[in-house]
């Protein structure tokens, strides 16, 4: 597949790479292309990526995902365009910073942010997913140890094209993908993130676990 990846830093970088090793090609739409973040990972895909601008990317892929930070989606989502009939696969998390250095989520409960950034990209297909993990559980989902259990992916949507492509990707880099439903239960996933981010904190920044599904 042809996948345009909003933002090359961390969560794009680490998902183009694993990607283009999946035999995908990728597309980096950032706003200073010959620069930054994007030219490590350009570097090492080599011919399986590009970097263009935000509206070059999204007008030239059917799938496109947000990996800006929270802040930023609003400018990104108008700089892609049109966006109708486009599979959106939202990775960001609405974090906001405490006054104690912790971290909460600014939307949430009543809404999420991926409600909010269906409300802005008018006529796509919004699809939560690859927004609980750090990113370097998406360069490497490989956990040799887990006695043939594979990472959970779970992403939420109300497309069912769009989630099966989604799920497809999450397959494609060896997650279990698990379907929570529709759109709104990333009110559910997007706090996710937030107990994935403490853990990892509590066990001295190690970013190396996942969740898995024990099924009978
Ligand atoms: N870090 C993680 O492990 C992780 C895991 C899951 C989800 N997330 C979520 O994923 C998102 C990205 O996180 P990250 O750690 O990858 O961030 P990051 O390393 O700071 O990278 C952000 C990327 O977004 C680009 N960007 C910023 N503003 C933009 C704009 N207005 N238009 C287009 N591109 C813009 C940046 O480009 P420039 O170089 O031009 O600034 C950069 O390439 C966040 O919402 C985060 O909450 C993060």
């Amino acid at each position: 597949m042809k996948i345009a990846i909003i933002g090359a830093g961390n969560v794009g970088g680490a998902l183009g790479k694993a990607w283009a090793k999946a035999g995908h090609y990728i597309i980096f739409g950032v706003r200073n292309p010959g620069q930054g973040k994007t030219q490590p990972p350009l570097a090492e895909i080599g011919v399986g990526a590009t970097a263009v601008t935000v509206p070059d990317a999204a007008r030239s892929a059917d799938i496109i995902v947000l990996a800006t930070p929270w802040p930023a989606v609003a400018d990104a989502i108008t700089a892609m365009g049109d966006l109708r009939g486009k599979v959106l696969v939202d990775c960001t998390n609405p974090l906001s910073l405490n006054g104690d250095g912790s971290l909460s989520l600014s939307v949430g409960s009543t809404t999420s942010g991926a409600e909010e950034i269906e409300k802005l990209a008018t006529g796509a297909q919004v699809v939560k997913a690859f927004n609980t993990y750090g990113w370097e559980n998406f360069a490497n989902s490989a956990y040799p140890n887990a006695a043939g259990l594979k990472p959970v992916m779970f992403y939420c949507g109300d497309h069912d094209g769009a989630k099966a492509t989604t799920a497809k990707l999450a397959s494609d880099l060896g997650f279990d993908p698990v379907d929570t439903g529709g759109l709104g239960m990333a009110r559910s996933l997007e706090p996710l993130a937030l107990l994935w981010i403490r853990l990892s904190i509590r066990e001295g920044r190690n970013p190396n676990f996942t969740w898995a599904r024990l099924t009978r």
